[in-house]
């Protein structure tokens, strides 16, 4: 498959490969950015910031103009379509993402998708704006949650550690935690179509908290809402290319590139390198997967363990990445000796 396109973020998602993979960061505009924390500062609680398109848009453009990322992923969060479905949403210092969370019938019965598409309006021209401003070999990618992981923050109202409410009602109520699923894959579908309308090159999907499911569970929670999405982007947008991340899915990683058919795979940092090179790789783009905390310690352990990455993964094509998102506490010299390492 080949792509007219010039940026070499596109280029390998189409299975080009090519002699320096290119590289992004997930959360690369953030807190380890002096610059992030300025505009931040200014903006004042983080959904202002995800709602103000001028700003949004600004962040999301810092780490391009420091670091020439190969792509920018447009600054906003998943918990944007609960937010949309009208609930209410904070983020706490500490905690993090706190919601009031739907546990009955009668609370997901009052989400409404009505006022979505305006909700998410701020998000839709911060891409605009973000297209129009970005370096001519630079891809801007929209995202989304899946279905799974957003469910947890609306039915546990934060991060979780076991996921008791959620899968109390998965296991306990299917049809009501169906109708939960179902709703957010249409939502989901449409606000990644509507990201690609405002000007994405490609989408990616988050599913944070596959990696705690069991087997029937996986399939039918992880794979089949991926796939349903996807299916329906790909119906509106055929080459606009579909990032799978599905973190922690481990020996299910298989089956979900086989089912869902993503262009490419994002791997998680413990996704043993040699065995996704043969296993994956070998059918599509793979993008990932140096642990996040190698970019805590030191440039030459940055760089060593950069180059296995490359290694690794240099018989196919490969998207640079990290296996989750960068820290806050990183020193900003470590990201430019990882670049350094995979540019030469
Ligand atoms: O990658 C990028 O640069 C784009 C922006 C982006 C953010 N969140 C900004 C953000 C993306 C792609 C996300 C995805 C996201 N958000 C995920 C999936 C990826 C993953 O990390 O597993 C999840 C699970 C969330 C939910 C979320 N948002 C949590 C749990 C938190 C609190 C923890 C934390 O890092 O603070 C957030 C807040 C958040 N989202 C911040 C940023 C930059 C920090 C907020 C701040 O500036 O204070």
């Amino acid at each position: 498959m080949k792509t007219a396109s010039n940026k070499p973020f596109l280029k390998v998602l189409a299975g080009e490969k090519v002699k320096t993979p290119p590289v992004w960061m997930m959360r690369q505009a953030g807190r380890y950015l002096p610059e992030y924390r300025k505009v931040r500062a200014k903006a004042g609680e983080f959904l202002d910031l995800c709602y103000n398109p001028k700003l949004a848009s600004e962040v999301t453009l810092q780490p391009i103009d420091r670091f020439g990322f190969d792509a920018a992923i447009i600054f906003s969060d998943i918990l944007v379509i609960p937010h949309a479905l009208g609930m209410k949403l904070e983020y706490l210092e500490k905690t993090g993402p706190v919601l009031d969370p739907v546990r009955t019938r009668k609370a997901i019965e009052s989400l409404s998708a009505k006022r979505f598409h305006a909700h998410l309006n701020p998000v839709y021209e911060a891409l605009e704006l973000t297209k129009s401003r970005l370096p001519k070999h630079t891809a801007l990618i929209g995202f989304a949650g899946a279905p799974w992981t957003v469910a947890t923050y609306m039915i546990e109202g934060k991060t979780s550690k076991q996921y008791e409410h959620t899968k109390q009602m998965m296991f306990g109520d299917k049809a009501l935690f169906s109708k939960l699923m179902q709703l957010l894959v249409d939502v989901t579908s449409d606000y990644l179509i509507a990201q690609i309308d405002a000007g994405a090159e490609a989408v990616q999907l988050f599913d944070s908290w596959a990696g705690v499911l069991p087997e029937e569970s996986f399939e039918e929670w992880v794979i089949k809402p991926a796939k349903e999405i996807r299916k329906r982007v790909k119906k509106i947008y055929p080459q606009v290319p579909f990032i799978g991340f599905p973190r922690g899915a481990g020996l299910y990683y298989k089956d979900f590139v086989k089912e869902v058919a993503p262009d490419a795979v994002g791997l998680d940092y413990t996704v043993p390198r040699q065995w996704a090179a043969e296993k994956l790789q070998t059918r599509l783009p793979v993008q990932g997967n140096l642990d996040p905390c190698i970019l805590l310690t030191d440039k030459k352990t940055v760089a060593k363990e950069t180059v296995k990455v490359l290694t690794d993964f240099k018989k196919g094509p490969h998207v640079f990445n990290l296996g989750h998102g960068i820290l806050p506490a990183t020193p900003i010299e470590n990201v430019e000796a990882m670049i350094k390492a995979i540019r030469g």
